[in-house]
């Protein structure tokens, strides 16, 4: 388990629970907040949105990578999710997948075993390098 004392995993986690607060869940009344550390500083957030069409709603993280990018790009370096009770939880395999690709393997995420580094979360990543 990795510490990083520069962040506010504090302030990142209300972040995810205030936007949580805000997901469009009413299929699976399973709202889910993300909110991720810049690199520049700044925080981004995304929550679910689920769709009549079951199959193509869209995941909290998925909310948080498109605004990272749509306000001005850079890499994750800490990420907190939470669930309808404000804790941690885990991203889902997909999901993991976009964490990586904007963080890394130094990207930190929380979760209810402490904090951990994105090569804990997605061991033996499939990434840019293997495109050669
Ligand atoms: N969900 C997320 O938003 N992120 C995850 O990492 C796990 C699952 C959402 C998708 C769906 O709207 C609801 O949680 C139940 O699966």
């Amino acid at each position: 388990m990795s510490t990083e004392p520069r962040i506010d995993w504090p302030a990142l986690r209300k972040a995810a629970v205030e936007v949580m607060q805000r997901a469009y869940a009413p299929y699976s009344r399973f709202p889910v907040g993300a909110a991720g550390l810049v690199d520049d500083g700044r925080i981004v957030v995304g929550c679910n949105v689920e769709n009549a069409a079951y199959g193509v709603g869209l995941c909290a993280e998925c909310g948080l990578v498109s605004a990272l990018h749509a306000s001005g790009g850079g890499r994750l370096v800490a990420v907190a999710c939470v669930g309808g009770d404000g804790e941690p939880l885990m991203p889902c395999g997909r999901c993991r997948q976009l964490l990586w690709e904007n963080g890394g393997p130094e990207c930190l995420l929380e979760t209810a075993r402490g904090v951990v580094p994105m090569t804990e979360v997605l061991p033996d990543a499939f990434d840019a390098k293997e495109l050669g």
